[in-house]
């Protein structure tokens, strides 16, 4: 059986795989949850051995220099450079040094977010973590319109704003972009190459349109430290997901920790179709033995810590 996440109290150092947990749904709206800080710190506590979400978020101007050689974290025989631009854009000090927040959300892309009135309440957390520039305004009901960081992968700008191939397109990114004043913008920019144009372009129009953004590119190290830290945890996750690079990094800045839009499934409880995202029409592809992820996995994982009080899951709809 697949072993899943468990922490006991009494065992700090080391945390201990409990074989057999069902895949019971949870019942996010359901009154008793508490929060177990106990158990929240704990697992703070381990994280920090395998990575620093203050320093591993992004890797900064002192690091690096323009021209400097980038070997990619999936594609190691594949290299980019450091370009002027984007060494104009490194921060100096992490973008998360010295933040702490007391309630978090981490809000995921998944459809189960329609019709579910969740938007203000995410709205009302300390800090709003959104993953691949999706769309808020429309949606906002729903998925609120506070974004404090904000993640997006280079295949985004392909996926979501047709490669910026008319000037339409361009000033919609640019838009999109000048929503997020003073925000964090976390651009995995070295996972996997093929996406280094995207990226320059990307870059480009920020510098371009002075566009009020901090931004962040991960460390080299942090996507195998979070995996390290799963599979050691008996969680055998293939690729993290963005869903959980997220929680996994929150757990250094933020106490109590909501995900909304985490539903991997193509069915709600009640049996009503759900789309994979919010916002367009992508289809179900975790399924596929090609498919990077092993979201469902993470999501029985996450639901389990979710009944053990450690974060918070929210799947239904929101008061
Ligand atoms: N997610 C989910 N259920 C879905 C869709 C997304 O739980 N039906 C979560 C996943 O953790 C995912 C995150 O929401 O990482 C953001 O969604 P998305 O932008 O779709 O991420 P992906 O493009 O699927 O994947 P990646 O993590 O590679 O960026």
């Amino acid at each position: 059986p697949t072993s899943l996440v468990t922490y006991r109290k009494s065992k700090v150092s080391s945390p201990i795989p409990l074989p057999g947990l069902k895949s019971k749904t949870c019942n996010s709206s359901s009154p008793e949850w508490t929060f177990n800080s106990t158990l929240s710190n704990l697992i703070r506590k381990n994280i920090l051995r395998f990575l620093d979400a203050e320093r591993d978020i992004s890797i900064l101007k002192s690091t690096f220099k323009p021209g400097d050689v980038i070997h990619y974290i999936f594609d190691r025989q594949s290299t980019t450079n450091i370009s002027e631009n984007l060494y104009q854009l490194l921060p100096t000090v992490s973008p998360m040094k010295n933040q702490h927040y007391k309630q978090c959300a981490i809000v995921g892309n998944s459809g189960i977010l329609l019709n579910s009135s969740c938007g203000r309440e995410i709205d009302s957390h300390d800090f709003v973590i959104r993953c691949n520039l999706a769309p808020v305004e429309e949606y906002s009901a729903d998925v609120g319109l506070r974004t404090s960081l904000v993640t997006m992968n280079p295949s985004v700008v392909q996926r979501a704003f047709q490669d910026l191939n008319s000037e339409e397109w361009v000033q919609r990114f640019v838009h999109r972009l000048q929503s997020l004043s003073g925000s964090v913008l976390w651009i995995p920019a070295f996972m996997a190459k093929g996406g280094e144009e995207r990226v320059e372009w990307v870059i480009r129009l920020i510098l371009l349109h002075t566009v009020n953004v901090r931004t962040a590119f991960p460390s080299l190290r942090l996507l195998h430290a979070v995996r390290g830290y799963w599979l050691t945890n008996h969680v055998q996750i293939k690729r993290p997901t963005t869903g959980l690079l997220m929680y996994t990094m929150a757990t250094r800045f933020c106490d109590e920790i909501h995900l909304y839009g985490f539903w991997p499934f193509a069915h709600d409880p009640d049996g009503k179709p759900v789309k994979y995202h919010y916002y367009d029409t992508l289809t179900y592809h975790y399924t596929s033995r090609a498919s990077p992820h092993t979201m469902p996995l993470e999501f029985r994982t996450l639901s389990a810590l979710h009944r053990q009080g450690a974060l918070r899951l929210h799947t239904g709809p929101c008061k």
